[in-house]
């Protein structure tokens, strides 16, 4: 069995999350801040640890502008619902998930154009998925509040130039939101010297945490009185007033949070640390070139993306040509026990972009677990498939 469907949701998680997960729910089990025993200290002291883990792993300012939610989905609509308003501009690129252009072609409707909604610049990339700072620079305009970016696709892996963005961003005095959902834990990021003022992340990938994990770092160049909360509600804090406190992250954290969640991110947070971003992106940039240069070389299948490891993630997609790729998917699952993604990912634009909407491809999503030896069966897997298709 070889799962290659990271870039999904990882799995197998790192040693250790499952264990503090049930040991919350079997030997904690409280409310954070919404009481004084020692269980509910114990359980906000979970959520701190966790706040603190994942806020050291992106050097965030200071752990307590660090908003936990339910994924990086969320975060993304906390950031562009909570920041925007009619007349705003956005500037963002063609390789975005749904999740960043959903809720921004939402926020562009509905007033309707001739009502002021917010106005969104799409960013076109190479068939490669790169993305030319040069031409975010060109799409600012004066009413230009933010550029929101992917920090690597999801359909091919490439990487988005967020740091040289930071700098253009700082020049305009413009806000810098990225979507780290296939970055956080695999690839380095320091929000400060990138630049990046608002960093959704998801827990559940490569931070090597629990599903209904995720949140969003908030810079200090955010004001927090122009950032809106999604929901408003209970925070255990100000129970005195009916007004949502206006502090973080309380401002943004209504309602029981997922302990039992944050209690497993904690561990895969800290175990990324403890392996080292550097070592887990090295491990992976060698995976990666080694199944981009394998399947480049069988005949009849054509790789995405730049063909260069170091310029992406370890998810790559592929098809085999006179194969579509559900019959790919189902195949290598059925006759070789390989799990992996096929179809548009999310990701109509970004498919679009690379020409292959709107058919998709299959896509090796791999993770730090992984080996050189499931990608070499893996190649072998698709070398089969494809001779029979030629
Ligand atoms: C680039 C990107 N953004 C957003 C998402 C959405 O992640 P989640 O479902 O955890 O909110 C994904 C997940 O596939 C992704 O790859």
């Amino acid at each position: 069995m070889i799962y290659f469907d990271n870039a999904a949701t990882s799995w197998p998680k790192p040693p250790g999350v499952a264990e503090a997960m049930a040991h919350f729910l079997n030997e904690v089990g409280a409310n954070p801040g919404r009481a004084a025993h020692r269980r509910a200290v114990e359980a906000g002291r979970t959520l701190y640890d966790a706040r603190e883990a994942v806020s050291e792993l992106f050097h965030a300012p200071d752990p307590l502008r660090l908003v936990f939610g339910k994924n990086v989905t969320e975060a993304l609509n906390l950031a562009l619902r909570g920041l925007l308003r009619p007349g705003d501009h956005v500037v963002t690129s063609s390789m975005e998930h749904n999740s960043m252009m959903r809720p921004l072609r939402a926020l562009e409707g509905q007033c309707g154009p001739s009502s002021g909604g917010v106005q969104v610049t799409v960013v076109e990339c190479s068939p490669q998925g790169v993305l030319d700072p040069a031409d975010v620079e060109a799409a600012i305009r004066p009413d230009t509040k933010l550029v929101a970016l992917n920090h690597a696709s999801n359909v091919v892996g490439t990487l988005l130039p967020a740091a040289e963005v930071g700098v253009i961003c700082r020049q305009h005095d413009l806000l810098l939101l990225v979507d780290a959902a296939q970055t956080g834990g695999a690839y380095p990021i320091d929000v400060q010297a990138d630049r990046i003022d608002l960093l959704a992340f998801t827990g559940h990938k490569s931070l090597g945490g629990p599903m209904g994990t995720g949140g969003l770092i908030v810079g200090r160049r955010v004001d927090e009185a122009q950032l809106e909360p999604l929901v408003r509600g209970g925070t255990g804090s100000r129970s005195e007033h009916e007004l949502q406190p206006d502090f973080l992250p309380d401002r943004y954290e209504s309602g029981t949070p997922n302990v039992v969640g944050l209690a497993g991110l904690r561990v895969g947070a800290r175990w990324v640390l403890e392996r080292g971003v550097e070592a887990i992106r090295a491990h992976e940039v060698a995976l990666a070139q080694a199944l981009i240069n394998g399947l480049g070389a069988i005949p009849g299948v054509t790789v995405y993306g730049t063909l260069d490891a170091e310029l992406q993630t370890a998810t790559v997609s592929f098809n085999i040509a006179g194969m579509s790729a559900s019959e790919v998917g189902l195949r290598l699952d059925d006759e070789y026990g390989i799990m992996c993604r096929v179809g548009l990912h999310c990701a109509p634009t970004a498919h679009k972009t690379i020409g292959t909407f709107p058919d998709g491809t299959v896509r090796f999503g791999l993770s730090a677990f992984n080996t050189m030896d499931e990608v070499e069966t893996a190649l072998a897997a698709v070398e089969g498939l494809a001779q029979e298709a030629r």
